[in-house]
């Protein structure tokens, strides 16, 4: 059975979308769907701003950051009133399934749509801050990672040239992925993240042990949803305790969202957009598709449970950061 498809994306964007938007395309097309791209995510679809996608309109996209169909945190989707609209424009362009490549709050919304109207909906985990339970990663993780890691070793030649205290600060509002991960990816001295609470007078006596021992620098990366409240509150902290210490901050920032997706992202969009389209085939609806490993079966979760459950960080990766950088 055939369907018309509708796909969109949501949230913050993350590099991968563009992979996923073609996977989603190509794969609806080939199985003898219509495939519909809604501009500007929920918002988009209020607005009836929804054109028919073809195999060439995602042609030479899957090497591109961003998101073609563009995105936004839309307000007037958190009513009811605006989702009745959406739900009009959908039956106008006779759409049955949607796909929503986004974060838990784009989830949150899709649910509600499905809920209340009772369209068939699949989410797929597209969103930097790698926070959603039942997925491994999320399409843009990886590249967020790799690009802060670039980041993080550049600061590391200055601040190894100055002797200096480095506090880096990577994106992250509730979760610590791209800070744990980047952080023992680089080596990086200490690694605070919103997961757990960090003892700032500990830490200030490991990084003068360092510094005892012929350490030329000392980076600290920290989430900027760190409970602490972010790279410039840590130094503050760190100056009360240490007042001739010479440290610079630096805040990643929105470098992170960007640029071409790595090897990985590009797999698991595509993966990720293949098999939604699958699912859509297969009637399934009020789940997220999400990526256990490109040798698994990709996972179908109930879409209340991504955000419900809490995806943990594993409780060694804290301890074998802080070994590997004595
Ligand atoms: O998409 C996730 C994220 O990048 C978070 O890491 C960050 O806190 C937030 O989005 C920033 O959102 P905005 O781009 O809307 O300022």
């Amino acid at each position: 059975m055939t369907k018309n498809i509708g796909v969109l994306t949501s949230g913050g964007d993350s590099s991968g979308m563009n992979a996923t938007i073609r996977a989603v395309v190509r794969t609806g097309i080939y199985h003898g769907c219509k495939v519909f791209g809604i501009h500007k995510g929920f918002d988009g679809l209020i607005s009836n701003n929804i054109t028919e996608m073809t195999v060439g309109s995602v042609g030479g996209i899957i090497c591109q950051g961003g998101t073609i169909l563009q995105t936004a945190r839309s307000k007037r989707f958190m009513e009811y009133e605006g989702r009745k609209e959406a739900f009009e424009n959908l039956k106008k362009h006779e759409i049955d399934s949607l796909i929503v490549i986004g974060g838990d709050g784009s989830f949150h919304g899709l649910h509600e749509l499905i809920r209340e109207f009772g369209i068939q909906g699949i989410g797929l985990p597209g969103t930097i801050d790698n926070d959603l339970y039942g997925t491994e990663f999320t399409i843009g993780f990886d590249t967020a990672v790799n690009t802060a890691l670039e980041a993080i070793n550049k600061i590391r030649d200055t601040a190894s040239s100055h002797s200096r205290i480095f506090i880096v600060e990577v994106m992250g509002r509730h979760a610590g992925y791209i800070a744990i991960y980047s952080a023992i990816a680089s080596g990086a001295e200490e690694v605070f993240i919103p997961e757990t609470n960090e003892d700032i007078q500990a830490v200030c006596d490991r990084i003068q042990k360092g510094q005892d021992r012929g350490k030329l620098s000392s980076i600290i990366v920290v989430a900027e949803g760190d409970e602490m409240g972010g790279a410039f509150a840590v130094r503050d902290r760190m100056i009360k305790i240490n007042g001739h210490w010479d440290i610079r901050v630096s805040i990643l920032g929105h470098i992170q969202r960007g640029g071409a997706p790595s090897a990985i992202d590009s797999l698991i969009g595509s993966r990720l957009g293949y098999e939604s389209v699958l699912a859509v085939l297969n009637n399934k609806t009020d789940i997220m598709v999400g990526y256990m490993g490109l040798d698994n079966d990709v996972s179908n979760v109930p879409l209340k449970e991504t955000w419900e459950k809490r995806k943990i960080i594993r409780d060694d990766w804290k301890k074998m950061a802080s070994v590997l950088a004595i």
